[in-house]
């Protein structure tokens, strides 16, 4: 594990060109929770509910959110969502709501502004093209005193096409650093048996803390 409170590794912001066309539709993810193509899910899931925390999570695969109430062996309501197509799964202990829906739909009107927001899967998995996009939502539903954790990766992105994709530094300032303050809190070795498969030969994850200036 290496520490920094800036810039946060190798970065290749011409790499990253080599995966600015790349499209992933939401059929072609759906797929992925169907035949368990989720090399990237933690069936331990994080503790943050746990911890006392109201918990929102956006997910578009149904079947994903269903799976994590059965493995967490927690009970569950539906109701649709205002507005939006899709729908809200409850936990019935009330701490825990998930919305099945394009990210994209999601606005801070049906919640609220978020002061904690845990990117871990989602910047690097979302399609270059809606970065931008992306960021934009993010900064929407931050509130003012919000703390937002955003996991990146850096690769050589010749070798792997994504998702993940490769998010370089410049790309992490680019996209929230007019609004924010960024540091980097840790650069952890994510070589894996994964990323090796890719045939990679470094893969790092790295963790950000943005906060609003
Ligand atoms: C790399 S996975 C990470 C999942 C989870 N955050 C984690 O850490 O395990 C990306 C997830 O985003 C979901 N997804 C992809 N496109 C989406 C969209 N437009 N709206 C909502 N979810 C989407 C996928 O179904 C997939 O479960």
């Amino acid at each position: 594990m290496e520490s920094s409170s800036d810039a946060c590794g190798k970065d290749d912001s011409a790499g990253a060109k080599l995966q600015e066309s790349r499209v992933l539709t939401e059929e072609e993810w759906l797929q992925k929770w169907e035949t368990k193509n989720i090399g990237f899910h933690n069936e331990q899931g994080h503790p943050l509910a746990d911890m006392g925390h109201q918990v929102i999570g956006v997910e578009i695969s149904e079947s994903a959110l269903k799976e994590f109430f059965t493995e967490q062996k927690l009970s569950f309501s539906e109701e649709a969502i205002p507005g939006i197509t899709g729908k809200l799964l409850k936990s019935t202990t009330g701490n825990i709501s998930l919305y099945c829906c394009n990210i994209f739909d999601f606005t801070s009107a049906i919640t609220g502004k978020f002061d904690a927001i845990w990117d871990r899967g989602s910047l690097v998995a979302v399609n270059p093209c809606d970065r931008e996009r992306y960021s934009q939502l993010i900064l929407s539903l931050m509130g003012s005193r919000c703390h937002c954790l955003l996991v990146t990766c850096l690769y050589d992105p010749s070798k792997h096409k994504g998702p993940p994709f490769y998010v370089p530094d410049s790309e992490v300032k680019h996209l929230f650093g007019k609004s924010c303050d960024i540091t980097c809190l840790e650069k952890v070795d994510g070589l894996l048996e994964r990323p090796k498969k890719w045939g990679l030969d470094y893969f790092w994850e790295v963790l950000y803390m943005l906060v609003l200036k």
